[in-house]
């Protein structure tokens, strides 16, 4: 009634002033989410056709990761998980090990729906391959769960990754296609064996057998960034063991990722590489957060550490080798200790500077903004009137 009322003109005027509005709100919008977003989303997040943009987010990592434009360009393939089962050596088109084992090359994968996922052996993930899960609710659960042996050029963001179980020795796709045996497997969410160029953000990990992410084995140039991490014993181990001197090059950047409730040490436990972690929430920790042994260095930079109301107070962890001297390299700067967390550092030494080129060098941000940098950590949740 009211509509039919109003002159053309009039109808017009307003609206162009509706248009008008609504660009200076999304500008408006995106500033003032860019002032608490951090660097990665900042990158993607804003954008409201993001969904028809999918390969921009591999400009948007930072840290020893560089950026993931390896893993784009003409030569892209776009698969489609449309098929939840899994067989283990015979994959069909359209599940998700087929996109991520047997096809070769350029791949990003997208789901189309929700999706629950119970992988009947760990999924060897091939070089340059992209699992995205952005816009869809993916969990892969309640069995084998990922593993990145020997391979580089892989992104992992948005799926939930839980209740991993150990696998018996059996033969599975290997990421060139062929069938191959493998070990034992203790139950981790994400192993990384020998692998390089390795980005793992925003995925949801929690509740798993052993560990939720492994880096280990002359592992080196991986990012971990906006996970959220709860529910675990140990959490993060970066380093094999104490005797695999080859980690001493293991170079990883773990940042804007939240750690807790529920978490009991390992965010992580660092042996002989070097460790950036930047930007971190910990909320508590039981045994310990931050730990280490075979002369690890660690910068801790700019975190928020919330101790937790009973049990350990401090931070960090150090576990004896006497053969070499006992040294480690861990260093505070910038961090926010809360509900009375301490931090023993080491002393009188140099602080060992990440050494970021340009491509994986970021801002590091004051510890006070850690709450609202991490706020969105894990799956993102688009049914909430995506704010955009
Ligand atoms: C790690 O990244 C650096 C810098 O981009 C590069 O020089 C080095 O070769 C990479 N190492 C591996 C093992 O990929």
């Amino acid at each position: 009634m009211m509509a039919r009322s109003i002159p053309p003109s009039l109808l017009c005027a307003i609206m162009i002033i509706a248009c008008f509005n609504s660009s200076l709100s999304f500008a408006k919008q995106s500033k003032i989410n860019g002032l608490k977003m951090n660097v990665i989303d900042r990158c993607w997040r804003p954008n409201p056709k993001w969904r028809t943009h999918r390969s921009q987010l591999a400009t948007c990592s930072v840290g020893y990761v560089g950026k993931m434009t390896n893993n784009i360009g003409k030569d892209l393939i776009h698969y489609t998980v449309t098929d939840p089962s899994d067989d283990p050596i015979n994959p069909k088109l359209g599940t998700l090990r087929y996109g991520a084992s047997v096809i070769q090359g350029k791949v990003w994968i997208t789901f189309q729906k929700d999706m629950h996922i119970k992988l009947e052996k760990p999924l060897l993930i091939s070089s340059f391959t992209t699992i995205d899960g952005r816009g869809v609710n993916v969990d892969i659960a309640n069995n084998a769960c990922l593993m990145i042996s020997k391979a580089t050029n892989i992104i992992i963001h948005s799926i939930r990754v839980h209740h991993c179980k150990p696998q018996a020795p059996g033969l599975v796709m290997g990421p060139k296609g062929k069938v191959v045996p493998l070990g034992h497997m203790d139950g981790d969410a994400f192993r990384l064996v020998t692998a390089s160029k390795i980005w793992i953000d925003h995925n949801t990990l929690f509740d798993c057998q052993d560990g939720l992410l492994d880096v280990t084995r002359g592992s080196t140039n991986v990012t971990i960034s906006n996970n959220w991490f709860r529910n675990q014993d140990k959490v993060m181990l970066l380093g094999h063991d104490d005797g695999y001197v080859r980690d001493q090059n293991m170079k990883v950047t773990v940042v804007y990722n939240h750690f807790g409730p529920n978490c009991n040490q390992r965010m992580p436990r660092i042996r002989h590489g070097y460790a950036h972690v930047v930007n971190n929430l910990y909320q508590g920790w039981l045994q310990y957060a931050i730990g280490g042994s075979m002369q690890p260095s660690l910068k801790s930079e700019a975190n928020l550490f919330i101790a937790p109301t009973t049990g350990s107070k401090e931070v960090t962890w150090r576990k004896s080798s006497h053969k070499n001297g006992d040294r480690w390299e861990f260093h505070s700067v910038g961090d926010a200790f809360e509900n009375g967390a301490s931090f023993a550092v080491t002393k009188g030494r140099h602080v060992p500077k990440p050494n970021y080129n340009k491509e994986q060098s970021f801002k590091v941000v004051d510890a006070k903004f850690v709450r609202s940098l991490t706020r969105s950590s894990g799956l993102l949740r688009y049914n909430r009137a995506s704010i955009y």
